[in-house]
């Protein structure tokens, strides 16, 4: 019997690369998601890579009601909670907003999930737990800082939520991943990350400004006390982000855990610059990105990345994919939505 797992905010980036991922390791999946954030295209994009229907549920995660009914018409061995709202600019104007989705929606999951005796979630949570943290690179052990911005703080509240919740009801096991900066598509340009209105992400931005959309890419900064000047971070190919799902639900699913709840950091260990990003992808697509370095951005860290040890070691995964492939795919993406030859 095939197990099978629900991805809510499966219509989402991450979402939707985890679900081909999931479906070519052999699970079956249910996508949740009320489109808040992302289109059917998605959707439809899973279903040309995979050549299978994916049920898709349109509802609301904060629903107790539809998810309720959700977990009583299938039965789940796992679920991947992706849903959630994730720009941090905007939580600073809509706390109350971030707070109520971001924490609303896991503890009406855990509540339906302990009801129906489901016990196995993967959450995902972020570097920003960690702010700026003293010691580089980071690793799960590093001390979390004060969040400075509602979203940072939904993800500290949610990992504490977790961490409690499965102390609670020991039935149920969490595994939370810990992403860094996750960018890249899918290799056949059939989904991607598909941000509205202006993106606030990099590689959103330049690939954006690569296509003529945007006229001009802002560097927040030269300044920093890095290499180059540019701030640091460590940028996680959608697809080896993917693939650490699959094994963390393989991990639960199949009762591997060395407690009832776990934290990955999942990144590439490897520290890149903003300007290198952008020199990168210029060359590997042989295209120019139109850029001016302007004064800092309010809220940046200088720099943050990974020490991937434990993910390494524990879980048996690590990132293969190289910045090149993943600038690659970013533009072919991006010229895929546009219609770009
Ligand atoms: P995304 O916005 O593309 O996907 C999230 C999906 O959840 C969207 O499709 C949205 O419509 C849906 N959603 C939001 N609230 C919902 C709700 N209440 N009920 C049902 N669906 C809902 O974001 P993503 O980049 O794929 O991020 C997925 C998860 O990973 C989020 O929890 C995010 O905080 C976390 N994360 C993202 C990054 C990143 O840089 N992309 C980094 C670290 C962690
Ligand atoms: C990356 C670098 C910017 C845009 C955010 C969240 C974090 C996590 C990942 C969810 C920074 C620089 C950016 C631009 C630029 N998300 N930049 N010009 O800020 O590292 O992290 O996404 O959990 O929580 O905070 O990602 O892509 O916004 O920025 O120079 O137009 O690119 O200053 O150094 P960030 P980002």
């Amino acid at each position: 019997m095939k197990k099978r797992v629900l991805v809510t905010g499966g219509a989402g980036y991450i979402g939707s690369h985890t679900t081909v991922e999931l479906i070519e390791a052999g699970y079956d999946v249910v996508i949740v998601d009320n489109l808040s954030n992302s289109e059917l295209r998605a959707i439809d994009g899973i279903k040309q890579i995979l050549g299978v229907d994916i049920p898709f549920v349109e509802a609301d995660c904060c629903d107790k009601v539809a998810m309720t009914k959700l977990f009583n018409d299938y039965k789940f061995d796992a679920v991947i909670h992706f849903a959630a709202y994730k720009a941090v600019g905007e939580s600073m104007a809509l706390p109350l907003e971030y707070y109520q989705n971001n924490i609303g929606s896991l503890i009406t999951l855990l509540e339906v999930m302990r009801d129906s005796k489901v016990n196995n979630l993967v959450f995902s949570s972020s570097c920003t737990v960690y702010g700026q943290a003293d010691v580089l690179p980071v690793t799960e052990m590093t001390p979390r800082k004060d969040a400075t911005s509602p979203y940072g703080n939904t993800k500290q509240m949610c990992e504490d939520i977790l961490n409690f919740s499965t102390a609670a009801y020991p039935s149920i096991h969490g595994i939370a991943l810990r992403y860094f900066n996750p960018t890249g598509a899918h290799p056949t340009a059939l989904i991607g990350e598909l941000p509205k209105g202006v993106p606030n992400n990099l590689v959103p931005f330049i690939t954006q400004t690569a296509a003529g959309v945007r006229e001009q890419l802002s560097v927040f900064g030269n300044d920093y006390n890095t290499p180059d000047g540019s701030n640091l971070r460590d940028y996680i190919d959608v697809i080896d982000l993917a693939k650490a799902h699959v094994i963390a639900v393989t991990r639960l699913v199949e009762g591997k855990g060395k407690a009832n709840y776990e934290v990955f950091n999942i990144g590439t260990g490897r520290a890149v610059s903003v300007l290198e990003l952008v020199e990168t992808f210029q060359r590997v697509n042989d295209v120019k990105v139109n850029y001016k370095i302007v004064g800092r951005r309010e809220g940046d860290i200088e720099a943050v990345w990974a020490d991937t040890t434990y993910a390494n070691n524990e879980l048996g995964w690590s990132a293969k994919r190289t910045i090149d492939e993943t600038m690659a795919a970013a533009w072919a993406w991006e010229k895929n939505v546009r219609g770009i030859k």
